[in-house]
């Protein structure tokens, strides 16, 4: 810091390029960063070529397996190529609220639940960091859509911060990243990056952050008023933007002190990111496996009339237009090329299944059955339909889920949603396997099938993971990490405000807590999914161990004869409060494996925050007195125990309304 000029300090903050932080000429170690939050995303050369990594379950996937551990494995997985390939630092995991369905970036996002979202993005920050490579959090905050995502303000009420679009980082800051990248949106009028409530006020010193904060690339519009938001660091470099913080100097808007500081904050980050052992410990088959293991545990069963899976044999077809290659992942920054070489379904399956059946493929380029020469294509692929004991049909959004543009519908585009309805008059086996990033309407065509499967953008493993769960060599134990709601209408945001600000007027009310309190039907609800086992739950037991602790016990049986995993969950809801607070909300959840005919008594937790709301007049997390009920539900719709339990607070911590 001594040797560093007042010139070198103001490089530091204005980065060194796209991806590098400044090395001083050769004086500061060099620090390489790189997306991204499914596996290394990192350029190779100047002509837009990127390197290929292993390609993981995105995260929309990764949180329907409701289990942190693979969190940690998914992050510690991808640690290894950025190793291998020099990255000190990745450009993940991002955590922000899936508010509506239709955000191109649902897929690099866990969910449309805080506490599940942070319990998530912890363990996938902890994973990382575990070998040595940097994690940083994004992006931060209230970045929920791509629309004209460089300047529609996001106009969002504090309590609705706080209590839905905070909570997800001030989780995940438990496991210290390294760093916090700003959103690009305005936040009530004020850009994210150079927002001092935001990044001074909230994160550094309610928070209590001590990292790094960079700006989204081009999120930072002036570096003067950055630094005074101490957001230390503007991606990526143009030399604009140290004459700003000249401009910023000489003017007595910035002072040399505030560069300095910055500065350190920088040098602290570089010695971590050149300080903190490294390890590879995978090879490049063992992180397929991981991606493979992951993407089984996270693929979601929605329907299975009939009990028609697991297929038994028979003879299959495998068709649709994403059969022969699914997309394993969404586009934008997001988007990892991997020179892994997936089988064909046909095979996959063929593997697995053997003698017992046989399995064709017919991947129909699904075109408009007016064009002749596509409904030829389309007749064939009738045609293999007819009399067959399964029809399996890929399904999917395909790469128009993506960062800088939004999904103007729900819906599957009609050629598709077409194809599955003319062949359900083929064929009442229709088994659909949705290869989509985010919630889709299967209100057209789910009464014309007999099973749904989420394959979601699972990563280079999809196929194995998929034919493992249809062939029932692999119990499905995915549920949803977000609601799929019965059409767009249904949503708490609709097509969204195409204005210059959005303002979030739903407030609390996303996702469950939205179709929960307004009495919705959905499609399949916030934590749905089925399994080839069925499952118990008896002996509730609330235990008060303090005056807002909690213990919850309760036994999970497997009556069945397969071996399974649960995802148990947890719901608290205040039955009477003096704000209008959401029906449920999600305060824990457990993923069990039992063999068949097992119990297992499952415990968790609850303490003062599992109780709160953000009371803005009081400017704090606070517990009303009153009844609560605890509910524990295989899903937020399947509720199958339930307690009831009064807090009593003393009086100097209450308000005359109930007390
Ligand atoms: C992108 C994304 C951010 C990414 C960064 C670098 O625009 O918003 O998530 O890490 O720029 O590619």
């Amino acid at each position: 810091m001594k040797k560093l000029t007042l010139q070198d300090k103001m490089r530091l903050l204005c980065g060194r390029n796209s991806w590098e932080l400044y090395n001083a000429n050769g004086e500061l170690p060099e620090v390489f960063m790189s997306d991204g939050p499914h596996g290394l995303r990192m350029a190779d050369g100047e002509n837009g070529a990127v390197k290929s990594a292993t390609a993981m379950p995105n995260l929309h996937m990764l949180a329907n397996s409701w289990d942190p551990e693979l969190a940690f494995l998914e992050a510690s997985t991808i640690a290894d190529d950025c190793i291998e390939f020099g990255a000190d630092v990745l450009l993940a995991p991002g955590v922000n609220m899936k508010r509506t369905p239709l955000c191109g970036r649902n897929f690099e996002y866990f969910s449309e639940d805080p506490f599940l979202a942070g319990k998530m993005a912890k363990m996938y920050i902890e994973g990382l960091q575990s070998k040595g490579v940097g994690a940083v959090l994004k992006h931060f905050c209230a970045n929920n859509r791509e629309f004209d995502r460089l300047f529609q303000t996001s106009e969002v009420d504090e309590r609705t911060l706080r209590e839905i679009y905070l909570p997800a980082f001030e989780i995940a800051l438990e496991a210290k990243p390294w760093a916090v990248m700003s959103a690009y949106n305005p936040l009530n009028g004020v850009y994210a990056a150079e927002n001092e409530w935001l990044m001074k006020g909230v994160l550094r010193e309610e928070f209590g952050f001590d990292g790094l904060i960079m700006s989204d690339w081009d999120a930072a519009h002036h570096s003067a008023r950055m630094v005074k938001a101490t957001v230390d660091l503007r991606m990526p470099y143009a030399d604009a933007h140290m004459a700003e913080l000249q401009e910023g100097l000489d003017s007595g808007f910035i002072t040399e002190q505030e560069i300095t500081e910055r500065a350190e904050n920088i040098l602290r980050f570089i010695e971590r990111a050149k300080k903190t052992p490294k390890k590879i410990s995978l090879t490049k088959v063992q992180r397929h496996e991981n991606a493979v293991k992951i993407a089984r545990e996270s693929i979601v069963l929605l329907k299975n009339e009939e009990d028609i899976l697991p297929l038994k044999g028979g003879n299959i077809v495998v068709t649709g237009s994403l059969s022969a290659q699914p997309c394993y992942g969404g586009g934008g920054s997001a988007k990892v090329t991997t020179d892994y070489k997936c089988k064909s379904m046909e095979e996959e399956l063929r593997a697995r299944i053997g003698d017992a059946g046989s399995v064709s493929g017919t991947s129909v380029i699904i075109g408009d059955d007016k064009d002749p020469l596509m409904n030829f294509g389309l007749k064939r692929g009738y045609k293999s339909a007819y009399g067959k004991d399964a029809v399996i049909i890929f399904a999917g959004t395909g790469y128009c889920e993506s960062e800088a543009h939004d999904r103007t519908s729900l819906r599957l585009d009609p050629l598709q949603e077409n194809y599955i309805c003319e062949m359900s008059r083929y064929n009442k086996n229709i088994i659909v396997v949705l290869n989509s990033g985010s919630a889709v309407d299967v209100s057209a065509w789910i009464d014309k099938v007999k099973a749904l499967v989420l394959l979601g953008f699972a990563g280079e493993g999809a196929q194995e993971a998929l034919a493992d769960i249809l062939t029932g060599r692999a119990c499905p134990c995915g549920k949803l990490a977000e609601t799929f709601p019965i059409s767009l209408d249904d949503t708490p945001v609709g097509r969204g405000a195409n204005t210059m600000v959005d303002r979030y007027k739903e407030g609390l009310f996303i996702g469950y807590r939205w179709y929960d309190t307004s009495e919705k039907e959905v499609a399949f609800p916030f934590g749905y999914g089925l399994s080839y086992a069925r499952f118990d739950y008896s002996n509730l037991v609330v235990t008060k161990q303090g005056e807002t602790d909690y213990e919850v016990s309760f036994t999970v049986k497997n009556i069945s004869q397969t071996e399974a995993k649960e995802v148990v969950q947890l719901y608290v809801r205040d039955v009477f409060a003096m704000v209008e607070r959401p029906f449920k909300e999600l305060k824990g959840f457990q993923k069990v494996f039992l063999k068949p005919g097992e119990s297992k008594t499952v415990q968790m937790k609850l303490q003062y925050r599992s109780f709160a709301y953000y009371n803005v007049a009081m400017k704090k997390w606070h517990v009303e007195n009153g009844d609560f009920e605890i509910l524990v539900g295989a899903s937020s719709r399947d509720i199958r125990l339930r307690a009831s339990i009064v807090i009593d607070l003393p009086f100097e911590t209450q308000n005359s309304l109930f007390y």
